[in-house]
């Protein structure tokens, strides 16, 4: 990536698509200095692909059943995704875990929102998770991707604090538009060329991270 270009990123979904939405509407306000060059899912139904053909973004639907294994389909969508030429895949609500040595050639270019405070409750039911533990806060982590499931190293966080009489759903609903800023901040510095994986390490304006970034109440950038 060159600096100075509207990052060309590609987002994977599953399903609904609001994160997609956060990203293509914060490109539409022009405070994202991003290319959508690409919406790909592994379900043809998804809502997040209506939602790319309406903002006229480019789509591609794989079924996985079409392909003998889970790896030989990872393998086919990464392909098609490459021949788009992102800077930076993003996996915004997609349920798939993918092939280690898929992602090994795009560490560093692939990142990941998911619901939880990580590294507490990777995997799924994070909202349950995290009500059956008694915890007093929650969370959404984005961070770059590796081959171990929500693993990887952490970009930055957004916290709620839960409240008594929460449920799953009234969480997740009240979690939504903190995630959508979150992933919006991230993508902004990454853009902006502030931000970049570097042997491992997230480095931020050439110094290591030493903890997650946090995005305070209400904000909409990180730093
Ligand atoms: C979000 O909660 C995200 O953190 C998780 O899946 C959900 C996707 O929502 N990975 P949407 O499809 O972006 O609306």
């Amino acid at each position: 990536m060159s600096a100075g270009q509207p990052l060309r990123v590609a987002v994977l979904v599953s399903g609904r698509g609001s994160n997609l939405q956060a990203l293509i509407d914060a490109r539409d306000a022009g405070t994202l200095p991003i290319e959508l060059v690409l919406v790909a899912s592994d379900k043809v139904a998804a809502q997040g692909l209506r939602r790319a053909e309406a903002a006229g973004i480019a789509t591609l639907a794989l079924a996985p059943r079409s392909y003998p294994t889970r790896a030989a389909f990872d393998r086919e969508l990464f392909a098609r995704i490459a021949a788009h030429a992102p800077d930076l895949i993003v996996l915004a609500g997609f349920m798939r875990i993918l092939d280690g040595a898929v992602l090994a050639p795009w560490q560093g270019r692939i990142i990941n929102i998911h619901p939880s405070l990580l590294p507490k409750y990777p995997g799924l039911h994070t909202h349950e998770r995290a009500l059956a533990a008694g915890d007093a806060e929650h969370g959404s982590s984005v961070h770059f991707v590796t081959a171990e499931l929500d693993g990887g190293p952490l970009i930055a966080q957004a916290r709620i604090a839960i409240e008594s009489g929460d449920t799953p759903d009234a969480l997740a609903q009240r979690l939504l538009p903190h995630e959508h800023r979150l992933l919006v901040a991230c993508i902004d510095l990454i853009a902006r060329r502030r931000l970049a994986l570097r042997e491992g390490r997230v480095m931020l304006d050439g110094q290591a991270l030493p903890h997650p970034l946090q995005l305070a109440a209400g904000a909409t950038r990180l730093a």
